[in-house]
């Protein structure tokens, strides 16, 4: 066999796998629709990160509410992971906003509709993505506050994964609010 022909067929065999490998490649399914990731996955476990601190005054004096003990401050951190890396399922293309026919609005109509949300985000998904990430990001603050077990550090970085939330919701569920 003429060594042009070896190449030639070296290179047809490397396409070959190429394509076949295309064909395997696992794709994200994304499932749940935003408003499920957020009742399900971000709010009730952010929640548990703010609630592990607090300034309670009393009549005493000031306390500090925060975690204590190893098994604690890990505990804190399972739910801060969850939330950090909640974040990048809001990134996934091709999720759905709500179910047909969810309310998407708590508050009367100062709230959009879901399919308003959905066109929202699709002319404008790196915003989406960049608020997302503005997620991440203040959540691996958190998570380092955990790691050095500074409860200030954790209440300070609590109040920077709030503003995160809230840049979202001001672009994309709530815009109507935007001038307060
Ligand atoms: C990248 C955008 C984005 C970020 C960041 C984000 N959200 Fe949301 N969130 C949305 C959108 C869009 C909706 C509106 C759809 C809906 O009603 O669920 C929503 C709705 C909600 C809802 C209402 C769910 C329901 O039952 O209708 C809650 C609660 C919520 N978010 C909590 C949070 C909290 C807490 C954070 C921060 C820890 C957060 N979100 C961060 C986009 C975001």
């Amino acid at each position: 066999m003429k060594k042009s022909a070896v190449i030639t067929l070296a290179i047809a065999g490397f396409m070959l796998s190429f394509a076949s490998q295309a064909k395997d490649a696992t794709h994200f399914k994304p499932t749940a629709t935003i408003q499920q990731i957020m009742s399900s996955i971000v709010d009730p476990n952010i929640d548990f990160v703010w609630n592990s601190v607090a300034t309670i005054s009393t009549k005493s004096g000031v306390e500090e509410k925060s975690p204590h003990t190893d098994e604690e401050w890990a505990e804190v951190k399972k739910h801060a992971l969850t939330v950090l890396e909640a974040s990048n399922l809001l990134i996934i293309d091709g999720r759905k906003v709500a179910e047909e026919g969810a309310n998407t609005s708590s508050a009367g109509s100062t709230e959009l509709k879901s399919t308003d949300i959905q066109k929202l985000i699709k002319t404008h998904k790196s915003e989406f993505n960049q608020r997302a990430l503005g997620l991440h990001d203040a959540m691996q603050l958190v998570v380092n506050a955990i790691d050095k077990k500074d409860t200030e550090e954790l209440i300070r970085t609590g109040g920077l994964v709030d503003q995160a939330c809230e840049n979202c919701h001001l672009q994309f569920w709530y815009p109507i609010h935007k001038s307060k």
